[in-house]
């Protein structure tokens, strides 16, 4: 069985990984190392260098990965800079913000980049589409689960099963695992 290394401290993230990891025959490992992160609008090109400086200090072929919510009414806010504003505004900042909005369209979207040590990542993207809701839901997930709405539930409510077949992270990072499947590595 091939090993991945995520390295990540998320371990919301970890868990689904693993999950995805057990469907296509592949371990994934966490590693717990803080790598740079750019500041940039463009969610590739902060997994691209946080893959590339990951791999080369922990001198280990790695995947990292970077995630956003991005809100069409909210022109594209909070984008690159979801976990600054989760952390300050959080969700009920996300709410009050989108309380007068007709307009509740928002997407989430993943950039997975995989690196070997000294040599150039390479990033798989995943998107999905969803809705803001009206109120936080759901007991399950992370971050902006309870507020992002999937059809007629909320990422917190689908818990890791239903979420892990629609996800932006499953969609990015199920583009890996079949790409690493047709290497010799
Ligand atoms: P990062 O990819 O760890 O930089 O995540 C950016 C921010 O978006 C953090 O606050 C995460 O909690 C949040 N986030 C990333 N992915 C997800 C997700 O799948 N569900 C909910 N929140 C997420």
């Amino acid at each position: 069985m091939k090993t991945v290394y995520f390295v990540t401290g998320n371990m919301g993230k970890v868990k689904e990984a693993k999950a995805l990891g057990k469907e296509f025959n592949i371990e994934i490992q966490q590693i717990e190392y803080e790598y740079p992160e750019l500041q940039s609008d463009d969610l590739d090109i902060i997994a691209k260098y946080g893959a590339e400086c990951a791999s080369r200090a922990l001198n280990k072929a790695v995947i990292v990965e970077d995630a956003g919510l991005f809100i069409s009414a909210l022109r594209e806010f909070p984008g690159p800079y979801s976990a600054y504003v989760f952390k300050t505004i959080g969700n009920e900042g996300i709410l009050q913000l989108m309380a007068n909005q007709k307009d509740r369209r928002a997407d989430f979207k993943s950039a997975v980049g995989y690196c070997e040590p000294g040599g150039e990542a390479i990033i798989f993207t995943g998107t999905v589409r969803g809705e803001i809701a009206h109120e936080t839901r759901g007991e399950h997930g992370f971050g902006y689960d309870p507020i992002f709405l999937y059809d007629d539930r909320t990422f917190g409510e689908l818990g890791i099963g239903g979420k892990n077949k629609v996800s932006h992270r499953y969609k990015a990072l199920k583009k890996f695992v079949e790409w690493i499947g047709t290497k010799d590595i």
